[in-house]
């Protein structure tokens, strides 16, 4: 049996249909005003399979000469991020017992072949809000370890309108996406997978 780390919530489905509809109208817009763009590797600048963008006061980048970093404006147009959409605030209130709301949604856009390699989410300053996340499009295999990268991970299938939460001892576990299933889905018209992480950024 595969045992989940404590603080850790996968919601299968927690987004009907119309909802989810709803939200990838409101990241057409946040595409529309915030372009995806393809990041970088620090250093060796190998470009990331997924394409990303943001919403929200902070957003999460990274390029060869700067590195992992959150940051206001967007790192190709320069402009301030556009805000979080109110349903996803309104989301993070209902799901977490925080105060605090976020102040960065990443949008990672996954091609049918795109992946993301083991890592932690831990550029932020705040390291106990839990990191709250969706899924839309095509089902991913989703890649969960502990807090040290020889630990041992389980993996779990996402699937649109999935909604999971790290947070208490998952809030710094490993974490990827091993790969899409193309055609699991019929909400993107041209496949592929939306992730939208929400994150509290500052303490
Ligand atoms: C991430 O860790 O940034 C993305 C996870 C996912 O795509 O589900
Ligand atoms: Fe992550």
């Amino acid at each position: 049996m595969q045992v989940l780390p404590k603080g850790f919530r996968h919601l299968p489905g927690f987004l009907d249909r119309a909802a989810q509809e709803a939200l990838v109208e409101e990241i057409r817009a946040v595409v529309a005003a915030a372009p995806l763009y393809t990041p970088e590797m620090p250093r060796t600048g190998q470009p990331l399979s997924v394409r990303m963008t943001n919403c929200g006061a902070l957003g999460w980048v990274t390029d060869r000469t700067q590195g992992y970093r959150y940051q206001p404006t967007h790192p190709v147009t320069g402009a301030a991020w556009p805000p979080i959409p109110p349903s996803l605030l309104a989301l993070w209130q209902s799901l977490l017992a925080t105060s605090k709301p976020p102040e960065a949604c990443l949008v990672n856009f996954y091609s049918d072949t795109a992946r993301m390699g083991l890592h932690q989410d831990k550029d932020e300053a705040d390291h106990e809000t839990p990191v709250l996340s969706l899924s839309l499009g095509n089902t991913c295999l989703f890649r969960l370890g502990g807090q040290d990268r020889k630990d041992r991970t389980l993996s779990l299938k996402l699937a649109s309108g999935d909604v999971v939460v790290l947070g208490g001892d998952s809030r710094m576990a490993f974490h990827g996406v091993d790969r899409i299933y193309p055609a699991t889905s019929t909400l993107l018209k041209n496949g592929g997978r939306i992730n939208l992480t929400l994150r509290r950024v500052t303490i």
